[in-house]
């Protein structure tokens, strides 16, 4: 029997799915023509971003200290995407998602699924992260700023905005918190572990990972000192306004 490359390609895919675990209704999920390793490499760089730093690795300090900018970002932020992306070239099946699509789709799930859900929050947390603050940040914007506005209209001042999401950073265990926009109204939430706050119809304006790898290396068991300057040396207010301004417009 004389196969063509179409059909040999179709085999193949077939086999490496059979493999992995994949279902026939998954395979068809993807069209068949992608198996192509370099199609998959292109499905994996199209979905999966990773943010690289906005500014140099000194460029926090004496807030956030290089060392741990750079190991924050190389042996955490780096290795996550590493591994998600490595899941997805063994389960091609997955490689057609978004990243916060993919989040979407292995929720709840285990093995396999429980895995690629964490490395993708874990990204997609990195990456929203590292874009949250800037330096000499902490600033923000002038009062004509909807933001600023809809800051002191919520919490009654700035002062007030910082103790409270002071006061939820320094509740117990490790995650994050984000400020999210919902609908009109603020709101300070916290995730744990590596949960994200997407998707959701009310998306985050800024967040602060309080895992100690974020801080221990320059101010110990101390988060408070951290979270401190995080709200007044280095949140990116600009960053912030542009997600508020782009939901609004929605
Ligand atoms: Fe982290």
């Amino acid at each position: 029997m004389i196969h063509n490359r179409t059909e040999t390609k179709r085999r193949d895919f077939i086999k490496l799915m059979t493999l992995a675990g994949g279902s026939f209704a998954a395979m068809h999920a993807l069209n068949l023509k992608t198996f192509a390793k370099e199609d998959i490499e292109a499905l994996i760089k199209r979905n999966i971003p990773l943010v690289k730093l906005p500014y140099e690795t000194s460029a926090l300090a004496p807030y956030i200290s290089e060392k741990t900018v750079k190991q924050h970002y190389n042996d955490h932020h780096l290795a996550y995407y590493k591994r998600l992306t490595g899941y997805l070239r063994k389960n091609p099946e997955y490689s057609n998602r978004e990243l916060v699509d993919l989040i979407q789709k292995t929720r709840g799930g285990i093995l396999l699924e429980d895995a690629l859900h964490n490395f993708s929050t874990l990204l997609w947390n990195h990456n929203f992260y590292w874009q949250s603050m800037k330096p000499k940040g902490g600033i923000l914007p002038p009062v004509k700023s909807q933001l600023s506005k809809r800051v002191v209209q919520v919490y009654g001042s700035i002062d007030n905005f910082k103790k409270a999401f002071k006061e939820k950073s320094m509740q117990l265990g490790i995650g994050w918190v984000w400020l999210v926009q919902v609908k009109y109204d603020l709101q300070i939430i916290r995730t744990k572990y590596s949960e994200s706050p997407v998707p959701s119809p009310y998306p985050p304006l800024f967040g602060i990972d309080i895992w100690e790898h974020s801080y221990y290396m320059d101010y110990g068991a101390d988060r408070e000192k951290y979270v401190d300057a995080f709200l007044n040396n280095l949140i990116n207010w600009q960053f912030a306004e542009s997600n508020f301004v782009m939901m609004k417009k929605k």
